[in-house]
């Protein structure tokens, strides 16, 4: 029974799916709802609470996305965030503005403890700032609770009317005691007990895709990454020789990865499904041959992937249904709904038009990445796979910038097995989001012995993520750099300068494209 229910309305934000996430983590249900659902319907949902979303218009701007002004007078606790914020001010009588200073980032905020929304938050805390426009003017009623040196109106509230905003993103984990923020607008705002549990994801996917599947075929193309092979593992599990998984290696591989995925889902491993390896390397490679814009190289390899899987696929011949690793972030990111598309992932659409199947059926979909490896282990995974790096569908392809060549992705193979092993060595592995090499297009002059070298560069990234949707650079302990820098030069021909990735996400992506 869903009886305590939060409403995230969506206008576009990019972080709309951590928000109900969040709200989910606090034991109360919730789902996000597109911005065009009509009052009766919102009303018809009897939410104990809603939240607008962030989002990349200006309220100012005649066509971005608005909410009625009668949703403030239902009753129902609201809480803006970023736009959200903005549009409630806008919508009541406040003033938005293009600020003169935008601010971007980690921000210290002074916040006024008094207020239900920062309950138990320090006064002075640090919030994740992301705007451009800002509040100058908070509607009658309204009270300012937050504020930081360039942003007068970082949170506003009117407690009368249980209307709560704030201009940073309370859901990303940079703001330090975001969590704690929405914890106190769920509970003591909106009265949630907070009794809802997520079912066991494992048990009630399994039951409900043999339900789904009954004695039908099914296909699964298999990457080798987390997603995909938790997805697959999982279908397995529902259905098992029903399931044929299909693993194309497009030579973009991580080293030796083609043969280990191959030793876990191929015949000589645990799992009951019909496996097929194609190896496709060289195709891939002519493809590739003197492009080097990022976008053309990930369709590209997305293309490639569709025209091999589609042969095989006309060898297998019709099936009912056709499996997707897909997980939250991917779905979030490709720019559906009205988020602006980052960059186009490899995972999502294409397969779907050249093979023959009735449905597509997508397990992950509703999950972020840490939930996925839950999920993994709860399916009884070797931990060595499920704690795997996330290793994106283009593979080595977004870790190559510029033209990819067999010999470049040589070269990141070799220096990112250095890189991996040096780092699990010094037991720092465990504590990173996601660690690789890539190769820039850079090359610059060096010294070998006698000789002046004319080298590639690697750069090493590291980054401590929660959620992939933000993560910050790691601090990799300097000896380790050191030594792995040593061997990288050492070991790897075409080599002589290895950097440090030191940006975080935003601005940068986690990949290295
Ligand atoms: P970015 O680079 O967007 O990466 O910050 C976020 C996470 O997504 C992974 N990633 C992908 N995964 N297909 C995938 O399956 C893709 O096309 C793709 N691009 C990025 C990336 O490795 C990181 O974990």
């Amino acid at each position: 029974m869903k009886n305590e229910m939060i409403i995230v309305l969506d206008f576009g934000g990019q972080y709309n799916q951590l928000i109900a996430r969040r709200v989910r983590e606090c034991n109360v249900y919730c789902e996000v709802k597109p911005y065009t659902m009509s009052l009766d319907e919102i009303k018809a949902l009897n939410p104990k609470g809603i939240i607008f979303t962030g989002g990349p218009n200006s309220v100012y701007d005649e066509t971005s996305p608005r909410y009625q002004k009668e949703i403030f007078d239902l009753g129902i606790p609201i809480l803006g965030i970023c736009y959200g914020s903005q549009l409630m001010a806008h919508t009541l009588g406040g003033r938005v503005e293009t600020a003169p200073v935008s601010e971007y980032g980690h921000t210290e905020v002074t916040v006024d403890p008094s207020d239900v929304l920062f309950e138990g938050v320090s006064e002075n805390t640090v919030c994740w700032m992301s705007h451009t426009d800002y509040i100058a003017q908070v509607p009658e009623g309204f009270k300012i609770t937050a504020h930081t040196p360039v942003c007068p109106v970082a949170a506003m509230s009117c407690p009368e009317q249980k209307l709560y905003a704030t201009q940073f993103h309370p859901e990303v984990m940079h703001t330090k005691e975001g969590m704690k923020m929405l914890a106190n607008f769920v509970h003591n705002v909106c009265g949630c007990a907070g009794d809802w549990k997520m079912d066991s994801f494992v048990e009630t996917t399994i039951q409900s895709l043999r339900e789904k599947i009954g004695s039908g075929k099914v296909l699964c193309a298999l990457s080798g990454g987390v997603d995909s092979s938790v997805a697959a593992v999982l279908l397995s599990k529902a259905v098992g020789k029903q399931l044929t998984c299909v693993f194309v290696d497009h030579g973009l591989l991580r080293k030796n990865e083609g043969d280990e995925v191959e030793a876990v889902f191929g015949p000589d491993g645990p799992y009951e499904l019909n496996f097929i390896r194609v190896n496709a390397q060289q195709r891939y490679y002519s493809k590739l041959k003197g492009v080097t814009d990022p976008e053309t190289k990930r369709k590209i390899i997305g293309e490639e992937f569709i025209r091999v899987f589609e042969e095989e696929a006309k060898k297998i011949g019709s099936v009912d249904f056709l499996v997707q690793g897909t997980i939250y972030p991917d779905v979030i990111e490709s720019g559906l709904g009205k988020s602006a598309v980052i960059k186009s992932h490899h995972n999502v659409g294409g397969l779907p038009d050249v093979v023959d199947f009735k449905e597509i059926v997508e397990p992950l979909r509703m999950l972020f990445k840490d939930e996925v490896r839950k999920a993994g282990l709860e399916l009884g995974m070797p931990e060595y796979l499920v704690y795997r790096q996330p290793f994106p569908g283009p593979g080595l392809g977004v870790r190559i910038v510029g033209e990819v060549t067999e010999e470049k992705v040589r070269i990141v193979q070799d220096a990112d097995y250095i890189y991996r092993e040096e780092l699990h060595k010094a037991g720092v592995d465990k504590d990173l989001g996601q660690y690789f090499a890539a190769l820039t297009n850079m090359r610059s002059v060096g010294v070998m012995g006698d000789f002046r070298t004319y080298d590639y560069a690697i750069a090493l990234r590291a980054v401590l993520t929660s959620d992939f949707m933000t993560a910050e650079a790691a601090q990799i302990p300097w000896e380790v750099l050191a030594k792995v820098t040593n061997r990288i030069v050492n070991e790897v021909k075409g080599v002589n300068r290895v950097l440090y990735d030191c940006t975080g996400k935003p601005p940068a992506t986690i990949e290295f494209e």
